[in-house]
């Protein structure tokens, strides 16, 4: 699939080789994948490797041969200190403005890799090989990379486009249930925002009565490959991120602040936040009941909460209405005391409308009361 400036590829992850020169590669990942990333290159193609690198200075042909930048495991790799260092092993393997950097990972390291790129020298080559269901629907697509500060996650960072994005599907198969079931939340959101048809194609997999880890390469490319179509539409029509594109924010108004106050995964989050959503569309009368009910057989039969309770239970934390509200207040989409709401009107029919606080409020007061326990979800992490 080529995009503007990208081009997305599904293959054997040894094909980075065809794509990247290795003279020329830096790759960054974190110690956990680093591994079996190594692995699965040297053994695929020892010879070229050996050829491609003859000329490499030898200060760089470190232990593997190739240049390796390891970084923290998850989140925590997106902070100034790890940026730094990032920087400083750049300039100790001699990286100038042809180095390509090549992410493997998760989103964490895709948006850290993302601004190390856009800014190293005022912008190198990238190249991401997204190992997470995340990261290959949503956090490699569009170009937005970051860096947290504190508490604020995402709060620095910039555009910058991948030249390629190769997606091997096998990587999903050593997923925690978790981390694909964090997943699945981002893939069902892009279904909603997408069609019938794409639902009914989650609807099956949810009912093939086969655990995710279990689902067979082809049915795992089409899913992904669907999700990173939708994804694709709203950044084509909005590259900058102005408007249309923050039809992607959808549940998020509600999911970030579930996500800092109960830590669960960022889909778990949005799944919650997406059910409140549903809840409070359905109270304003924009979304049918019986469709609101069917978002959340969907998102339960991937162990994913779907109330605000199951959320804080699932973390086992008390609700906090309070700390809830002064968070989406604070949420950096906010216009005064106007909020930028993603109101689900039916399944391919999302709309962006203004809220005010006041009554994003009593929605969530609204929703605390009415949201029961969820004792399915209390079990699946
Ligand atoms: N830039 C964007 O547009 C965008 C969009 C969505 C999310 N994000 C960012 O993405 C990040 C979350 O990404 P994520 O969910 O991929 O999490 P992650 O990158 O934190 O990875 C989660 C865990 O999975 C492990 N892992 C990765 N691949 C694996 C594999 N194949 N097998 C086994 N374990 C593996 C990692 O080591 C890590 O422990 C957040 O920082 C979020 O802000 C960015």
């Amino acid at each position: 699939m080529q995009t503007d400036r990208t081009e997305i590829l599904f293959g054997p992850f040894s094909s980075l080789m065809e794509i990247v020169p290795l003279d020329k590669a830096i790759f960054i990942t974190s110690r956990a994948l680093r591994q079996r990333a190594e692995a699965l290159l040297a053994s695929s193609n020892a010879t070229h490797a050996a050829a491609s690198l003859k000329d490499m200075p030898h200060a760089a042909q470190k232990e593997s041969g190739l240049r390796w930048i390891e970084v923290p495991d998850g989140e925590p790799c997106k902070t100034f200190p790890v940026l730094e260092s990032v920087y400083h092993a750049l300039l100790n393997l001699d990286a100038n403005r042809d180095t390509v950097l090549v992410a493997i990972g998760g989103g964490s390291v895709s948006d850290l890799a993302g601004f190390v790129a856009h800014t190293w020298m005022r912008g190198i080559r990238l190249v991401l090989a997204p190992t997470t269901l995340l990261a290959m629907i949503d956090a490699s697509i569009g170009g937005k990379n970051a860096i947290d500060v504190g508490y604020a996650k995402n709060i620095v960072g910039s555009f910058h486009m991948p030249s390629h994005i190769l997606c091997d599907v096998a990587w999903l198969h050593s997923l925690s249930p978790q981390d694909l079931a964090s997943g699945m939340a981002e893939a069902i959101k892009h279904a909603l925002l997408d069609s019938e048809d794409h639902v009914e194609f989650l609807e099956r997999i949810a009912m093939s009565g086969k655990a995710l880890p279990e689902l067979e390469a082809g049915a795992f490319k089409e899913l992904v490959q669907r999700s990173q179509q939708v994804k694709l539409r709203y950044v084509q029509a909005d590259f900058l991120d102005a408007h249309a594109r923050h039809v992607l924010n959808y549940g998020h108004t509600f999911g970030h602040a579930i996500e800092l106050l109960t830590g669960l995964p960022h889909g778990f989050a949005v799944s919650a936040g997406m059910t409140a959503a549903n809840r409070f569309a359905v109270q304003r009368g924009a979304l049918s009941l019986a469709a609101a009910e069917r978002i959340e057989r969907l998102l339960a039969r991937f162990g994913l909460p779907t109330s605000m309770q199951a959320a804080f239970n699932l973390a086992d934390r008390p609700i906090d209405k309070k700390a809830l509200f002064e968070l989406m207040r604070a949420d950096k989409k906010r216009r005064s005391d106007i909020v930028d709401f993603v109101m689900p009107h039916a399944i391919g029919d999302l709309r962006i409308e203004e809220v005010t606080l006041p009554q994003l409020e009593a929605a969530l007061e609204w929703l605390t009361k009415s949201a029961s326990e969820d004792s399915t979800t209390r079990s699946a992490l």
